[in-house]
């Protein structure tokens, strides 16, 4: 097992491709990876709380404003726990608020929070990803060290063919036993 006993944050936002969150989980755990995850209110529109929390073993992290859990505030207790933070998928908002330190609810906080390596996997339609405003957005997320897993090209949930499926769970993966393996 590549992950034996490390500790990852998967932030899912709310990107059609959010159902593929559930395989990334699965392939985590089944490397011995303890998974926590956090989602937005729209990821779980895509994809069910429930489905992630018994894949994982974790409660889900969504609401800032829990009180259900100790007097840490979830986002600094999972920033500090992980050894790696990833963002799959992540969509161009949530992209824009980690580009521009903007933090309104937990995933954007618990990014600033961290200071575990930082792996971000974009899916959005082709033209959201070659606007020059997701483009600077993402280059300023790797002249800081972040990892951007580069988005496959083919056809799009939305009909549009192009740019901006999500990474093959599998490849999403190796980068994360790359760095931390
Ligand atoms: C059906 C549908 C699919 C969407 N898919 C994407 C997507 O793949 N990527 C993306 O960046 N935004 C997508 N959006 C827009 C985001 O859901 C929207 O920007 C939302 O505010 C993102 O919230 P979050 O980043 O806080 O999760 C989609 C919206 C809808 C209605």
């Amino acid at each position: 097992m590549f992950l034996e006993n490390k500790k990852i944050a998967l932030a899912v936002t709310g990107s059609i491709a959010a159902y593929k969150a559930a395989e990334i989980v699965s392939l985590m755990v089944k490397e011995g990876a303890q998974v926590r995850v956090l989602m937005t209110p729209e990821a779980a529109r895509f994809i069910s709380p429930l489905t992630l929390k018994t894949l994982s073993r974790n409660p889900v992290i969504s609401d800032l404003w829990s009180e259900d859990e100790g007097w840490v505030p979830g986002h600094i207790d999972v920033a500090g726990w992980a050894d790696l933070f990833l963002v799959a998928p992540a969509t161009a908002h949530m992209i824009a608020c980690f580009a521009n330190g903007l933090a309104p609810e937990v995933i954007s906080c618990t990014y600033l929070a961290t200071r575990a390596p930082v792996v971000i996997a974009p899916a959005m339609n082709c033209n959201m990803l070659d606007h020059p405003a997701t483009q600077e957005n993402l280059d300023r997320l790797r002249s800081r060290g972040n990892i951007i897993v580069e988005p496959a090209a083919g056809m799009l949930a939305c009909g549009y063919e192009g740019r901006g499926k999500l990474a093959a769970p599998g490849e999403i993966l190796e980068h994360v036993v790359n760095i931390i393996g």
